[in-house]
């Protein structure tokens, strides 16, 4: 059994891209910025988000987060956007997910600018992944996608099993597996809560991807030996023996599926810090790109 070590592979990763901004910096070319909007005070939401901005500095970017209260308008955020758009030292932004009830989510990605959507959830840029197109892969389908790729998982020809339908996870993931491209090439099925056979679909899955966001849902039991594992939940669990008051539980129940799995990422420590580094080479080549 092999772990994907999404710490690790991150942090190569986050290295190349300081070695690329390096680069720009001695080549007299401009530092990428990527900024943040975070409306109100989740928890979860601004641990994330300053994961994000950390990770900037790390690889020697300009950050800029802008701090919004748990109240504001749909205005005032899509006025925040309106001003990132036009701002030319910003090479890409994100409004971190999800946004008070009184904030149409749509509505507010769709004012994004798609050339600095590095989320890659405007529609355009939906569409481009869709056609095979150059853009903004999502962060954690692409984070994901690097961890195949690097740890060499054999795709094509592959039964996937997706779990969740979600614009962010499940939906991109089984269009990115099942396309012509390298790391593709699977045979992919998408299941969700009203699925039947989900049981009967997981024992033949060669990779099962996990994005519903139910904690240790996915047994040993589900799954046949051999099976790759890509675990994308993350839920906070109350533990009082923990300093915090909590743990962090994957959708995969880790003790009994990695008895089974050639491959499994775990949690934490796997998908989540691959989602921060392509957030940052999102926004290497929005930078690259803006400067020809
Ligand atoms: N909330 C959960 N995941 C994400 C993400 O990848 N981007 C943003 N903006 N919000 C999120």
């Amino acid at each position: 059994m092999t772990i994907l070590d999404g710490r690790a592979t991150s942090n190569t990763i986050k290295e190349e891209i300081a070695e690329a901004v390096k680069k720009l910096k001695e080549e007299g070319k401009k530092t990428p910025h990527l900024a943040a909007i975070l409306v109100g005070t989740d928890g979860a939401s601004m641990t994330y988000v300053n994961a994000k901005v950390k990770a900037c500095e790390k690889v020697g970017f300009n950050s800029t987060l802008i701090d919004l209260p748990e109240d504001s308008t749909e205005e005032q955020l899509l006025h925040e956007i309106s001003d990132l758009n036009k701002d030319n030292d910003i090479d890409g932004f994100i409004v971190q997910l999800p946004l008070p009830k009184q904030i149409d989510e749509q509505k507010i990605l769709m004012a994004v600018h798609p050339d600095k959507d590095v989320d890659g959830f405007h529609p355009v840029n939906v569409g481009k992944m869709t056609l095979e197109l150059p853009t903004f892969l999502p962060a954690t389908p692409f984070g994901i996608m690097q961890l195949l790729e690097r740890y060499n998982v054999e795709t094509s020809g592959k039964n996937v099993v997706v779990i969740g339908r979600s614009n962010i996870v499940g939906r991109p993931m089984s269009i990115l597996l099942s396309q012509k491209r390298s790391f593709g090439n699977a045979t992919v099925t998408v299941a969700h809560s009203r699925t039947k056979n989900l049981e009967e679909l997981c024992q033949n899955a060669d990779i099962i991807v996990a994005a519903l966001g139910i904690p240790e849902f996915l047994t040993g039991a589900m799954v046949k030996e051999g099976v790759t594992i890509i675990d994308v939940g993350i839920t906070r669990i109350k533990d009082e023996t923990k300093k915090r008051g909590y743990r962090l539980a994957g959708d995969v129940h880790f003790e009994s599926v990695s008895k089974k799995a050639s491959f499994i990422t775990p949690v934490p420590g796997g998908v989540g810090p691959m989602t921060i580094a392509m957030l940052l080479k999102n926004t290497l080549l929005s930078c690259e790109r803006r400067s020809v």
